[in-house]
């Protein structure tokens, strides 16, 4: 299977990207191909609601990195959605992502089914980014193969210690 995996943190090498790194390495190990697109080096802006896409085969008039990835979207069988915990929902960056999906509203999907990766400070934070996913996966019915939710990190890389990324793993290896 071709996965698309997107990080949605700004923050280089850190709890999240540590996190969608360990899913990678194990879908890889599994015998799936697999891309990582990192938004803290990929500069996704917000939509702008122009609707160009709808008119354009799901080309974006913005000059962003965005229309790279919409190519790796179009490729792959499955999204995998990494994000930080921000005031109880994934972060910006992640949103932007999620929003500028749009472009592919009209033209259709390649993807079939998503997974999400999400870490936080806290735990118990998680119903807000829990319940988008849910409601993308049914309306444009991708098959959710699982969320897994990793609390209780602060620290950069303090993720490396967290028992929960053996469930990272196992989700890899179940698709
Ligand atoms: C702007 C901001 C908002 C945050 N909001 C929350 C929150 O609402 N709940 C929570 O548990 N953690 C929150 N956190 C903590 C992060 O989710 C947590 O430290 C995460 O592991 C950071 O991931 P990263 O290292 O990939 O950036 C917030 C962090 C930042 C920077």
């Amino acid at each position: 299977m071709n996965i698309l995996v997107i990080t949605g943190s700004p923050r280089k090498n850190g709890n999240t990207e540590i996190m969608a790194g360990v899913f990678a390495a194990s879908a890889i190990e599994a015998g799936h191909q697999v891309t990582v697109r990192k938004l803290s080096e990929n500069k996704v802006n917000p939509c702008i609601a122009c609707k160009y896409c709808f008119t354009h085969d799901g080309v974006c008039v913005q000059n962003d990195d965005m229309n790279e990835i919409l190519k790796d979207l179009n490729q792959a069988d499955m999204l995998v959605l990494a994000s930080p915990i921000y005031w109880f929902d994934v972060s910006a960056q992640t949103k932007c992502f999620i929003d500028r999906m749009y472009a592919f509203a009209i033209k259709g999907f390649h993807i079939k089914s998503i997974a999400m990766l999400l870490n936080s400070g806290a735990d118990g934070v998680y119903d807000a980014a829990e319940a988008q996913l849910r409601s993308i996966a049914s309306n444009l019915n991708w098959e959710l193969k699982g969320i897994i939710k990793i609390p209780n990190l602060q620290e950069k890389g303090s993720i490396e210690d967290a028992k929960e990324l053996e469930q990272v793993r196992d989700l890899a290896k179940s698709l």
